[in-house]
């Protein structure tokens, strides 16, 4: 991979990057396809990172390589790059990522060690792909926040894209945990995005200053939906800062993180809050 990238950047090829964790769906097409179209190479990552999963979790996640590698071609990769554990991970391997204290929610989050496990391996990934530019889904805005500033802060040559979430027709996030979802959970599942809306809804009609109402209200939606959907995590914030909305924010994140049958999905939508001011 190495020596594949260096000549390739030598001979003055751009290179889109699309790190995964495989069980490619179409939400990560699109994210292939807009590498693809501004790149001249696309490469396309398959590596479950042990480092940010349970352990149960781990073991479980969907895993098709074969696959993967077909749909990849599909939608225009050039490289498929599908490491093993011990390439990425060999004995010894001890470094550490330090979380930047970019907002109080990842505190409240309790996941810290994920995001973690998630920048030491988007980490290493840069490091040996180079790429010119690296594509991200904004369905898990924090991870997409704290892979902006770890690029940032560590002068890191490659320039982050954000891609909007896909749904499927039944309007869940595309995620390759719905894979792992019985018929039932699906159905459990498209609360998720049922509460979204019921926020947005409410802070369209009554502004900002409703969130924590809305907040409430979709948390109590949400509750409803025990014990089949487990609510680990809402908030309404700042959708640049991910801090709680204050006066002047332009943009609103209403987001959700659940478990729905041991798994854990995160959706999130977002509110103009500039256009509802104008029309006031
Ligand atoms: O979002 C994902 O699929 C993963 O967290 C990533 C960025 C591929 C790192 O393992």
């Amino acid at each position: 991979m190495l020596k594949t990238v260096s000549s390739l950047k030598h001979s003055g090829k751009s290179i889109g990057f699309v790190p995964t964790l495989g069980a490619l769906h179409d939400g990560h097409l699109s994210l292939i396809k807009k590498a693809k179209k501004e790149n001249d190479i696309v490469v396309v990552s398959v590596f479950v990172n042990r480092l940010q999963f349970r352990k149960m979790a781990f073991l479980n996640y969907p895993r098709n390589l074969k696959g993967d590698a077909a749909i990849a071609k599909k939608a225009g990769a050039d490289i498929l790059f599908a490491p093993s554990e011990k390439q990425i991970y060999p004995n010894g391997f001890s470094a550490q990522v330090v979380l930047p204290n970019l907002f109080k929610a990842l505190k409240s989050q309790k996941l810290s060690w994920h995001y973690k496990g998630v920048l030491i391996v988007v980490m290493k990934l840069f490091n040996i792909v180079n790429p010119t530019r690296a594509y991200f889904g904004l369905k898990d805005p924090h991870q997409f926040a704290l892979i902006k500033k770890m690029v940032d802060d560590f002068n890191m040559q490659v320039k982050i894209c954000g891609c909007p979430t896909v749904r499927g027709r039944d309007r869940l996030a595309l995620s390759s945990r719905n894979a792992l979802l019985s018929g039932q959970e699906k159905k459990a599942a498209k609360a998720i995005y049922r509460a979204l809306v019921f926020a947005k809804t409410e802070m369209k009609k009554n502004g900002a200053k409703s969130a924590t109402s809305a907040l409430a209200g979709m948390k109590k939606m949400l509750k409803k939906e025990a014990p089949a959907v487990q609510l680990d995590y809402a908030e309404i914030a700042d959708a640049k800062t991910l801090e709680p909305l204050w006066g002047k924010s332009k943009e609103a994140l209403v987001f959700v993180a659940a478990f729905v049958g041991g798994k854990r999905l995160t959706d999130n939508i977002r509110l103009n809050l500039r256009q509802r001011r104008k029309q006031h």
